[in-house]
């Protein structure tokens, strides 16, 4: 046994066949050449996710929220910028990204168990995910709204004073409002209860 760890030892350290240095990087090659394709076709697949076709597939509902939406300056305003629903839900960066498509297997949970597959049930339970999405762009400081937005950005002149005085950083470190705090309900009408 000891000597054959020995043979084994000696041949690993004995000089390679060319062959084998030819091997090298045609193998890294290869897998470089496959791991593109793969990441390529994965970031596809998320992407797809992100498309209003995607979203609206399941969230027809009578098509409330897309409805809604339509009916927002988001989805149709004198500059031509239009919000998705990715936009406005899904992070842009790859990790939080990733964390959301994961919480979002939990749509599929609902989907199968009809949790608000008709309008009726979309109703009662329509405070409750509205909660959830102001939770989050409380914790982010409203990030997915300034993907677009911006204090600095702003022209506040063009801005009436009650505006002009809350979009500032000032406002935002004396209070810790962020956009999601006064801007409610720009997308979607607002839950009944609320
Ligand atoms: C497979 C069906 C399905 C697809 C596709 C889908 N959703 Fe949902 N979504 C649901 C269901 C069902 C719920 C309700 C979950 C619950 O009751 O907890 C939900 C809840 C939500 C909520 C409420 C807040 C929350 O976190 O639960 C938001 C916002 C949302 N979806 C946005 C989107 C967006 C944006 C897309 C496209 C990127 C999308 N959904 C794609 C089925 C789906
Ligand atoms: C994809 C870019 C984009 C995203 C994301 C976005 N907005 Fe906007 N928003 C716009 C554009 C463009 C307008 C201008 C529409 C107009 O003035 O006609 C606008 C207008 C507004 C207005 C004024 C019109 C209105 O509906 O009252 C408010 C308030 C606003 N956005 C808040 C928000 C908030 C809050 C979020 C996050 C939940 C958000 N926006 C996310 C692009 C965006
Ligand atoms: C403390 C409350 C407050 C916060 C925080 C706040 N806003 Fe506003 N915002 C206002 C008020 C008040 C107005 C004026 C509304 C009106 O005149 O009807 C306004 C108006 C706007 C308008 C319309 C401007 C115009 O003149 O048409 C946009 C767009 C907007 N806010 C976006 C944002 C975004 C994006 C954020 C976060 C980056 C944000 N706001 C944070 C209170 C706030
Ligand atoms: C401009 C940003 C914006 C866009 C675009 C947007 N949403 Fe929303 N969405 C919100 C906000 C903010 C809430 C939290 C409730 C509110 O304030 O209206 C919300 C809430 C929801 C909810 C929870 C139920 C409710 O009505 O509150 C669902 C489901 C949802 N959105 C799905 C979608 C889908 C599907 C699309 C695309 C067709 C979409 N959203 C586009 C900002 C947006």
């Amino acid at each position: 046994m000891k000597q054959k760890i020995k043979i084994w030892w000696e041949k690993l350290w004995l000089p390679m066949n060319i062959k084998w240095f030819v091997g090298i990087p045609v193998g890294g090659f290869v897998a470089f050449f496959f791991g593109i394709l793969f990441w390529g076709g994965f970031n596809w697949g998320v992407e797809s996710t992100n498309s209003m076709e995607f979203c609206i597939s399941c969230h027809e509902m009578k098509n409330t929220v897309y409805l809604e939406l339509q009916e927002s300056k988001h989805f149709k305003n004198h500059v031509g910028i239009q919000a998705t629903c990715a936009d406005c839900h899904v992070p842009k960066d790859w990790v939080p990204k990733m964390i959301r498509k994961v919480k979002a297997t939990r749509e599929l949970y609902h989907k199968a168990m009809g949790t608000i597959d008709t309008l009726e049930k979309f109703e009662t339970h329509r405070l409750e995910l509205a909660q959830r999405v102001w939770a989050e762009m409380k914790d982010n400081n409203s990030l997915e709204c300034r993907n677009c937005h911006s204090y600095e950005a702003m022209d506040l002149s063009l801005q009436n004073r009650q505006a002009q005085r809350r979009h500032t950083l000032e406002w935002y470190e004396k209070t810790g409002d962020t956009c999601i705090d006064c801007h409610k309900g720009v997308a979607h009408k607002l839950p009944e209860g609320y």
